[in-house]
C-alpha cells in the first residue's frame, strides 16, 4: 500500500510560518511522524512538497497507478486552483483534504475549497494527532492493512 502525501506551497516554512496558527513544528518533523505512523500501519509514504501550481499538477497526475491513495494539502492551492481540481478529478484517486488549520473558521476567502467535493473526507486542525487522524480516514475510503 502506497499513499502519496503531497504538500503546497509555503508548507516548506512550517515552524516558523504564523506559528499562532500553523504550529510549531517543521514540515520535516510532521513527515517524521506522519512515517511512524505509516511504518506501524505497513504503508509506504511518498512525501512531496512544491510551492508551484504547475508541478503540484504533475504531482497529481503522476499519482495514477503509482499510489492507492493521497492526503493533500494543497494549502493557498486549495481555494484557487481549478488546475490541481481537473487533475484530481482525470486521476481519480481517493484522497482527504487535511488542514493544520481550521479553514473554516478563518477569512471568507480560505473557507471555500476547490477539492473538498472531489475528496473522501476533509481533517483540518489536528496538528500532532494529525498525521494518525488522517491516515486512518484514508484509511476506511481505502482497501488496506486497516482492515
Ligand atoms: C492551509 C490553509 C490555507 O488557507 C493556507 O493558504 C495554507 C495552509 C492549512 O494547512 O491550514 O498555506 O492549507
Amino acid at each position: 500500500m502506497r499513499i502519496a502525501v503531497l504538500n503546497g506551497p509555503n508548507l516548506n516554512l512550517l515552524g516558523t510560518r504564523e506559528p499562532a496558527i500553523y504550529g510549531r513544528a517543521t514540515l520535516a518533523e510532521v513527515e517524521r511522524a506522519a512515517r511512524e505512523r505509516a511504518d506501524a500501519l505497513g504503508v509506504e509514504l511518498a512525501w512531496q512538497q512544491t510551492n508551484d501550481e504547475g508541478r503540484f499538477v504533475e504531482l497529481v497526475q503522476g499519482l495514477a497507478g503509482r499510489a492507492q491513495g493521497a492526503l493533500i494539502n494543497a494549502a493557498a492551492f486549495t481555494h484557487t486552483s481549478l488546475a490541481i481540481r481537473d487533475a484530481l478529478l482525470a486521476v481519480q484517486i481517493p484522497f482527504v483534504e487535511v488542514h493544520l488549520s481550521n479553514i473554516f473558521a478563518r477569512e471568507p476567502e480560505r473557507r471555500h475549497s476547490l477539492l473538498a467535493d472531489l475528496a473522501v473526507g476533509i481533517r483540518a486542525r489536528f496538528r500532532g494527532r494529525g498525521a494518525r487522524l488522517r491516515l486512518e480516514a484514508l484509511g476506511e475510503a481505502t482497501p488496506g492493512p486497516w482492515g
